[in-house]
């Protein structure tokens, strides 16, 4: 096991004796903004390309809390929603941009052009591509301090999900225009991460393609870009950058290229996608067995990469009907009995999520590539909201859980990535 993956562990004990606690003199912003001299429009989401970008990554509602305070949520989740990812995307032959490289400023909706691009270069080489590529390539980053801030040395996990969900985001809203997402994994973060002036605050994770190959050949572009600063308080975590570093090589790729096949209304769709949020308890009601089908369906569907990693799907059934309760792996049942106390225990004693939901998901991976297996897991995880989200079921992602119990529980070795719980 990855020893950060394992120093990083929660256990009934560790969260007693190490209780996370926030310097809230400290709390970081969520928001990254370039200055004004930057040329920045506003996305028109009747426009299906700025749609991409809009219905993945936007501020979808203000929530009002009893303090009399407020906060922004956004079509993504995201752990503690403290948003540590950025997106950043190069438009090419598209309608609504000129090509160039952009970040997308979430508090305003605009789009940022951070570089015009010249006739013959672009971002591609960088995503391991030779041609051209017609469309929108994503460049998904993390501003660790704002998820460190909170979470401590765990937050590099955090940091990762948040980037499956930020991806599977993508993927949902490029289905509103027919399109599929690929993610890339193997980006040239090195020379990104310097080129984008990330000071070692931001780091790159990953990428994802909505576009298709030219038959125009490429060469790598360079900019050097100003030092933006997306926290506005810092504290360095060594832990996170030593695992950064130290997963940032890929070793033996296994590239996915079956397309995913989903069956979504599109209208409907995309209503369900700005409706999306987390479920904070479930009352304990059931789903029926065409709704678990098709969520089981949904997320087992194909995840087109340039890295794909296996990860393991455990599922405690609580409450579906006409489906035996217990524990499932992969669609098999293992265990017949009723384990949803001990489900509830296992997300850290959150029961109103993991004993009072219908189903209990637990993902497990023994895979090398660190940073795709967990964002994978993240996808899996926004797969799982966008298809209860269109079945009007709630769902919550669950990232606080008893490492080691879980794998006891399932009886697998294995790093835990994820739980996620479903229900009503
Ligand atoms: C990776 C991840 C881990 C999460 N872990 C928990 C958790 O342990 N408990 C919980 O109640 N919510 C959890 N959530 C839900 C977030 O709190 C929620 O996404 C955030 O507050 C934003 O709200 P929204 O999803 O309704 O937009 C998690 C979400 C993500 C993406």
């Amino acid at each position: 096991m990855y020893w950060y993956h394992n120093e990083t562990k929660h256990s009934y004990y560790s969260v007693r004796s190490n209780p996370n606690q926030m310097d809230w003199a400290l709390q970081p912003s969520t928001y990254k903004a370039y200055p004004n001299s930057f040329e920045k429009f506003e996305l028109d989401i009747e426009n299906p390309w700025h749609g991409i970008i809009y219905y993945a990554a936007s501020i979808s509602t203000k929530k009002y809390y009893p303090t009399g305070t407020h906060r922004f949520l956004r079509v993504n989740p995201s752990a503690g929603a403290l948003y540590p990812n950025e997106l950043y995307f190069q438009a090419r032959g598209i309608d609504g941009f000129e090509d160039g490289v952009y970040h997308y400023e979430v508090e305003s909706n605009q789009a940022v052009l951070l570089y015009r691009l010249k006739e013959g270069e672009g971002i591609e080489p960088y995503m391991g591509y030779e041609t051209a590529m017609k469309g929108i390539l994503f460049l998904v980053s993390a501003v660790y301090y704002r998820s460190s801030w909170k979470y401590k040395n765990r937050a590099f996990r955090y940091c990762l999900l948040d980037a499956g969900h930020m991806l599977g985001s993508l993927e949902s809203a490029a289905l509103l225009m027919s399109r599929e997402t690929s993610m890339v994994y193997d980006i040239k973060r090195r020379q990104l991460n310097s080129m984008f002036g990330f000071s070692s605050r931001e780091y790159f994770l990953s990428g994802a393609a909505v576009a298709s190959p030219m038959e125009e050949s490429v060469k790598a572009l360079n900019f050097e870009l100003i030092y933006v600063d997306g926290s506005g308080t810092f504290e360095q975590n060594e832990h996170m950058e030593i695992a950064y570093r130290q997963t940032s090589h890929f070793l033996e790729k296994q590239v996915e290229k079956k397309s995913p096949n989903f069956d979504y209304e599109k209208v409907r769709f995309k209503e369900s996608i700005l409706k999306r949020r987390s479920q904070r308890g479930f009352e304990g009601y059931p789903i029926t067995k065409a709704e678990y089908l098709k969520v089981m369906q949904v997320i087992t569907e194909p995840i087109l990469s340039d890295c794909d990693e296996e990860v393991e799907l455990f599922v405690v059934l609580n409450k579906v009907h006409h489906m035996p309760v217990g524990l499932y792996k992969n669609g098999k049942l293992l265990r017949n009995e009723d384990l949803s106390q001990k489900a509830g225990y296992l997300c850290l004693e959150q029961y109103s999520l993991g004993t009072q939901g219908a189903m209990t998901f637990f993902l497990l991976s023994n895979a090398k590539n660190y940073q795709a297996l967990y964002q994978k897991a993240g996808i899996i995880g926004q797969r799982l909201y966008a298809v209860t989200s269109y079945l009007e079921i709630g769902c919550s992602g669950i990232g606080a859980y008893y490492d080691d119990e879980v794998n006891a529980f399932v009886e697998q070795e294995g790093m835990v990535l994820y739980a996620l719980a479903i229900g009503r």
